[in-house]
């Protein structure tokens, strides 16, 4: 078990490399070349001939989010969301030498498996603030049912954020738009005790346990 555990342990971080690299990479060329030839049909005055390739372009660009999205994580598929939330702090642990502590219903919920998705990435994108701007020795994270919602909150004890901080950047947006696009609510605020606290809201209700038809997913 203890191998099977380590072995599903590095399919999981390569496929989130290669995620992560796909997005970043390619993503990033493709929307530079992008920029630069439309200034350049712009500069010598023959934007209409070019829009063939921009639509190419634009297909590429959209085929690759798909594709960064298709690399789910297969330990969401293999283990469930809350091991897979377990998992995820362990090795944000090794990596950083931040100490994480869980705190969780003894009867995690069954959720969408496109759900799940969401949650888990929601909780990535936060350790990953955590690890690159908190400054932090510390994050508590709480995986609870309270009056029929999820709830799932991650605090830092870290150096806090600064109101304002997340207007523009595309981090805290996106898991906003996740948070939204599955019914949910996320509020990132001061902590109590300083540090920074990332709160996820999912009302349960209505949402069928796995297993249940695909065409049924909202
Ligand atoms: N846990 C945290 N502790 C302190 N500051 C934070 C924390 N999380 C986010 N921030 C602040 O909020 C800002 C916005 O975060 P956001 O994730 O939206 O963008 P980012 O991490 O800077 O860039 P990216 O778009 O690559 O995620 C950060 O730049 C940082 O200043
Ligand atoms: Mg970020």
């Amino acid at each position: 078990r203890e191998l099977s555990a380590k072995q599903q342990s590095v399919r999981e971080e390569e496929r989130t490399r290669v995620a992560r690299e796909i997005h970043d990479e390619l993503g990033a060329v493709l929307t530079a070349i992008k920029f630069d030839l439309s200034w350049t049909a712009e500069s010598i005055g023959k934007k209409a001939e070019f829009a063939e390739v921009f639509s190419g372009l634009d297909s590429a660009i959209r085929s690759i989010k798909q594709i960064c999205t298709s690399l789910r994580p297969s330990i969401l598929d293999d283990l469930g969301l809350l091991a897979a939330i377990e998992w995820q702090a362990g090795a944000f642990s090794g990596r950083t030498g931040i100490v994480c502590k869980l705190v969780h219903d003894s009867h995690a919920p069954e959720v969408f498996r496109s759900v799940s998705t969401d949650i888990f990435r929601i909780f990535q994108e936060t350790l990953t603030n955590i690890a690159r701007h908190a400054y932090a020795t510390r994050v508590d994270i709480g995986f609870q049912v309270r009056k029929g919602k999820l709830i799932l909150s991650v605090a830092d004890n870290g150096v806090g954020i600064q109101s304002g901080a997340n207007s523009k950047s595309l981090g805290i947006l996106g898991m906003r738009e996740r948070a939204k696009s599955i019914g949910g609510k996320l509020v990132v605020e001061p902590g109590k005790f300083g540090g920074t606290r990332v709160l996820l809201e999912i009302p349960l209700e209505g949402k069928k346990p796995r297993g249940a038809s695909a065409s049924s997913i909202p």
